[in-house]
Formats: C-alpha cells, sequence, structure tokens
C-alpha cells in the first residue's frame, strides 16, 4: 500500500552542553512507492536499456524502411551503442530480455490494478486543467501550482503515457516477431511493413519519454530519487 505517513523525530537525549531535551519532530515521510513498483521500475529500466541496444543491433542489419534493391538507409547507428555483437546476438539479447520486459510489465500493470494504487498515477479527465499551470511552471516561468498529490497532472500524463508506449513497444514487437501468428496484430498497424515502422517510432518515442523524465528526476532532488529506491518521500511538499 501506498499512503502511510509517518513523522521523523529525533528521539529525546541530552545535548551538547549537557542538558536534557524532549523528542522533537524534524520531519515528515510519505510511502509513495510499494515494493512491486519500485521493483518494476528498476528492473524495467535495465530491460528497456538491453531491449533498446539490441534492438538498434536488429536495425543496423537492414537500416532502412525502404526497398531491398536499391537500399537507402536511414541512419547508421554506431556499433559501439548496441549490444550483442551482431545480428544474431542482438536477436538473442532482445528476445531474451523481451521475457523480462513483458514480465516486469505485466507485473506492475497487474499490481497497480488490483492494489487500487494506479490511482496515484493514472493521468484521467480530472487532471486535464491542471496540466497547462504545470506547463507554465516548469517551461515559461509562471507561478508554483500547489502541490496536493504524489504526482502533479503533468506527471501522471508523461507516466500514463510512457506506460502505453510500453504496452505499445511490447504489441508492435509481437507483430514484428510472429507476424503470422499474430497477423491481426499487424493488420491492426497497417501491415508487417508498418509494424516494423511503429516499433521503431514507439523506441525513440520511449527514449524522448526517458530523457525528460531524467532531466525532471534531477530537478526534483535526492528525496524524490530516494523515494523510488526506499519508498519513503521525505519533507514531501503536500
Ligand atoms: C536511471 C533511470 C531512471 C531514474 C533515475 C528514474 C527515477 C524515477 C523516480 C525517482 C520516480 C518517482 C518519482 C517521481 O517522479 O516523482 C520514477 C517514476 C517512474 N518512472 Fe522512472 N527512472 C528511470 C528510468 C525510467 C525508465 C527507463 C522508465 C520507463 C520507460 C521509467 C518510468 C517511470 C514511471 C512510469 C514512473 C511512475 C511509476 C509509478 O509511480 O507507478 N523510469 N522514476
Amino acid at each position: 500500500m501506498s499512503g502511510g505517513v509517518v513523522e521523523i523525530i529525533q528521539p529525546k537525549g541530552k545535548s551538547s552542553d549537557g542538558e536534557e531535551q524532549s523528542s522533537v519532530v524534524v520531519g515528515r515521510a510519505v510511502y509513495e512507492h510499494p515494493f512491486i513498483v519500485r521493483l518494476c521500475h528498476w528492473v524495467n529500466t535495465i530491460a528497456l536499456f538491453v531491449m533498446v541496444g539490441s534492438g538498434l543491433q536488429i536495425f543496423r542489419a537492414f537500416p532502412s524502411f525502404g526497398a531491398k534493391i536499391p537500399q537507402k538507409d536511414l541512419l547508421h547507428w554506431p556499433k559501439a551503442f548496441a549490444v550483442g555483437g551482431w545480428l544474431g546476438g542482438g536477436l538473442q539479447w532482445h528476445l531474451t530480455f523481451m521475457w523480462i520486459y513483458m514480465a516486469s510489465g505485466i507485473l506492475y500493470l497487474g499490481y497497480q490494478l488490483f492494489s487500487g494504487n494506479y490511482r496515484q498515477v493514472l493521468f484521467t479527465p480530472r487532471d486535464i486543467p491542471g496540466v497547462w499551470p504545470m506547463v507554465r511552471h516548469y517551461f515559461f516561468f509562471g507561478p508554483r501550482p500547489p502541490v496536493r498529490e504524489a504526482y502533479n497532472p503533468l506527471q501522471k500524463h508523461a507516466y500514463t503515457a510512457a506506460i502505453a508506449l510500453g504496452v505499445l513497444s511490447v504489441l508492435t514487437g509481437l507483430a514484428v516477431w510472429k507476424p503470422i501468428q499474430f497477423s491481426w496484430l499487424a493488420w491492426m498497424m497497417g501491415g508487417f511493413h508498418w509494424a516494423r515502422i511503429w516499433h521503431f517510432a514507439v523506441m525513440w518515442a520511449i527514449l524522448f519519454f526517458v530523457l525528460g523524465h531524467l532531466v525532471m528526476v534531477i530537478l526534483h532532488g535526492w528525496n524524490n530519487f530516494m523515494s523510488m529506491l526506499t519508498g519513503w518521500k521525505k519533507d514531501p511538499e503536500y
């Protein structure tokens, strides 16, 4: 469960000049991230890193979405930033970590749904009015809107979109991996060729999210970062 609140107390004792002191409340902490959420977050971070690296290794074998003859490469991804060494190696890494990526995603979604913790992160229509004030604050030096819960509307929007992109990365990947067995998926994406383009585009969208996410994590400071390790947010603003 998330949402527990504790007071951080400095216990009763003697001060440096020997005077008896009663215990004082020195801070507050809120339990924001349940263990399963933290576990899945970090497993997913590692899995995503391998999936992107090995995916780009596979892409290097035919870096084009156009005709095979004449081949016109879209981009030359450097070997140094690819995982697996060659096409076969990249495929093995990709198809192994795919299970870890999917397992952590399913565990995360299942936990969020059944524990009710999804309310903390899911962007709903009632969050819409809060988006612009947050954008104004972050990007146009506007006043800081009051903080009322763990995630502000912009964070909810970003996280909900990231989770949806995670689901899309799996669906487009399945269509590319098994276009016969999942022919209905490939069909929904406009055919195998388009499924491949969607899979590639979703990866860049996820990377774009991660970049913004990391900037925000740095801006939100140490207590925020530690909350994703320990679960507890020290001195929250709400
Ligand atoms: C080194 C890399 C990363 C760091 C340091 C990091 C850090 C954090 C922190 C501190 C939070 C919670 C605090 C907050 O936003 O207020 C968070 C939440 C979240 N992160 Fe990351 N993150 C990383 C990578 C990723 C990646 C790769 C993804 C997925 C593409 C991701 C997706 C999310 C999501 C969806 C949440 C909200 C989870 C929830 O509460 O249910 N993060 N991250």
